[in-house]
């Protein structure tokens, strides 16, 4: 698996990875980049990125919800079209291997994600989402959260879970058709948080905890633009966490202490097996 690797990052891996196992308490930031390599879209790298062929603006506000539901709701069955068939790649499985072994040792692992799908949760992590979840639904009027029911026979169904997309292969057809509350009649939208919405308040108190009293942090294919999550490392750093970055381009967070420029899909396995050589 090092082998895949050039002979600098195997170096930066190595010493990465003694790093960690001198360190107790773990917080870890992954954003879009990290299901990249599983075919999921990123959001800002440039030509292949939602945003570089859509205006956030029309799609992720309350106001463009207000202004068009039916062309934000056909926006968001498109992309639960697209993640519907996706499956964890290596980053995933390697994290969720390496929270299970500090979770057995009794070491505090938190990963906390940027990201809607579920890749995290399908490799077997433990994981928080600060940005919501792609296969959930609530009342855009009354907030009543809409899942649970599996309906694979009803495109129309109210959930748009993403088991009943898998159990019908996929030949599933998410509707476009708009739908509404069956409390308050409200028009149903994706469990998301959009651009000006606040975050989820226990998934934030969990991040903010986790990021200030670990001691290291380190994020994982974030362009680390969007905030409050980019502040995380901030807070990680303020409280003398070393700051690691995984990411083959440049980001603007200016407290990171290690940089190992290259997909997450290679480093992480890499990463995690010398870890693992390291503590048995
Ligand atoms: P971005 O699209 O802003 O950034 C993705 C980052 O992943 C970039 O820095 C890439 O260089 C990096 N990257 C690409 N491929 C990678 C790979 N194979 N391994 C590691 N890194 C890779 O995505 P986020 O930072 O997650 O908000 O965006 C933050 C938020 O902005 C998203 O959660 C979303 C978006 O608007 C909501 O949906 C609310």
């Amino acid at each position: 698996m090092l082998a895949e690797l050039s002979s600098e990052l195997i170096v930066e891996v190595q010493h990465t990875a003694n790093l960690l196992v001198s360190k107790q308490r773990i917080c870890i930031l992954t954003g879009a980049g990290i299901s990249a390599e599983s075919g999921i879209p990123t959001f800002r790298d440039k030509q292949t990125g939602l945003w570089s062929q859509y205006r956030a603006e029309d799609l992720a506000t309350c106001a463009a919800f207000a202004r068009d539901p039916q062309l934000v709701w056909s926006w968001y069955q498109w992309r639960r079209q697209l993640v519907s068939d996706k499956t964890p790649n290596p980053a995933h499985h390697a994290l969720a291997q390496w929270q299970q072994h500090a979770g057995l040792k009794n070491q505090p692992l938190t990963i906390i994600t940027q990201n809607v799908d579920d890749l995290h949760e399908q490799a077997g992590s433990t994981v928080t989402h600060l940005h919501g979840h792609l296969w959930r639904n609530r009342c855009s009027q009354c907030g009543m959260l809409h899942n649970g029911a599996n309906n694979k026979n009803s495109s129309n169904s109210i959930t748009s879970n993403r088991n009943s997309a898998n159990n019908s292969a996929t030949a599933h057809h998410y509707n476009e058709e708009l739908l509404n509350c069956t409390d308050c009649g409200g028009y149903i939208r994706p469990d998301i948080v959009w651009f000006g919405e606040s975050l989820p308040i226990e998934a934030w108190q969990t991040a903010e905890n986790a990021a200030a009293n670990c001691d290291v942090f380190i994020s994982i294919g974030t362009s680390s633009l969007v905030y409050p999550a980019a502040g995380l490392a901030q807070i990680a750093k303020q409280n003398d966490a070393k700051i690691i970055e995984i990411n083959p381009n440049p980001t603007p967070n200016t407290v990171v202490d290690v940089t190992l420029a290259a997909n997450a899909g290679m480093v992480l396995p890499a990463l995690v097996k010398q870890i693992s050589g390291l503590l048995s």
